[in-house]
């Protein structure tokens, strides 16, 4: 059972009109897709990722980062969205504006069926030219053989461009890379036009997709954070919810929509 929201804060929230969602790896980690900085099931806990998240450390090893990759692709397209991503979805029923701004490359919010999505980081499913960066179509073949993170010899070649022959990439922000241009300006205008601001599965430590929770607290609006554990962020927040967004977002959305559902 979770304790009740106070009063004050349950109105604030069923008053605002224009929500913004900030989502993190922690959003699709009860859809089994690991996060990044736990501290022994994280990426980062078990790869560099300088290695694998760099446009140097593909040049180094392409076929080793286009496998780590492509298995995180595979991984998430046989992935189903959780109860988190379901109660984001379900506050289009509630809120005439909500726009999930997210730092996830899997897709599951769209497939879960939120309808305004920005992307910041990429997504999996698309590939660009590494050399001329324009889009470029690739079917993973869905009998192609299974890869082994430690194992190179289960990597496959790195597919090339039809148009000039140069190694295709996936589609996603790499350390040192700038943030689309045009995602990162829509999270700007967003952040600063909501008046609730919900901030799901991130450590909010990663810039600058971490500056949005305050660009919208600063313009006013309320920021409620979901976290089994304490962030950068839990002092500025005016709630937070400790505990697993699968659980928690959906009772969350049920005590907005003024339903009675437990936890
Ligand atoms: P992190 O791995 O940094 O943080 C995940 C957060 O999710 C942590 O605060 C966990 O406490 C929380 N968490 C774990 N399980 C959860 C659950 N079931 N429900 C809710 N929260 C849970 O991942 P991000 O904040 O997404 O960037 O990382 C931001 C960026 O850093 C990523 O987009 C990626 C990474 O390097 C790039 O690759 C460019």
């Amino acid at each position: 059972m979770n304790e009740p929201i106070a009063p004050h804060l349950l109105e604030r929230m069923r008053a605002a009109r224009r929500v913004i969602a900030l989502t993190g790896a922690g959003v699709s980690a009860e859809s089994g897709l690991a996060t990044f900085r736990d501290p022994l099931t994280g990426y980062w806990s078990r790869f560099n990722p300088q290695e694998l998240a760099s446009r140097e450390g593909f040049t180094r090893d392409p076929r080793r980062v286009w496998a780590w990759y492509l298995a995180r692709r595979r991984k998430a397209r046989e992935a189903n969205p959780n109860p988190g991503h379901y109660a984001l979805a379900r506050l289009q029923d509630i809120y005439p504006e909500v726009v999930v701004v997210t730092q996830n490359i899997d897709g599951l919010h769209a497939r879960a069926g939120s309808r305004d999505v920005v992307e910041l980081h990429g997504n999996l499913a698309r590939f660009r030219c590494f050399d001329e960066d324009i889009p470029v179509d690739y079917t993973d073949p869905a009998d192609a053989a299974p890869i082994v993170d430690d194992d190179p010899t289960t990597w496959p070649d790195v597919p090339r461009c039809p148009q000039c022959g140069g190694m295709l990439r996936p589609d996603v922000v790499w350390f040192g890379e700038a943030l689309p241009v045009a995602a990162w300006t829509r999270a700007e205008e967003t952040a600063l036009a909501s008046d609730l601001c919900l901030v799901v599965g991130t450590s909010a430590i990663v810039y600058p997709a971490a500056v949005l929770p305050m660009m919208a607290r600063q313009s006013g609006a309320m920021v409620v954070e979901v976290n089994p554990d304490p962030t950068e962020l839990t002092r500025r927040a005016a709630l937070s919810l400790r505990g697993p967004s699968g659980e928690m977002l959906p009772w969350l959305v049920a005590q907005i929509a003024g339903g009675g559902a437990s936890a």
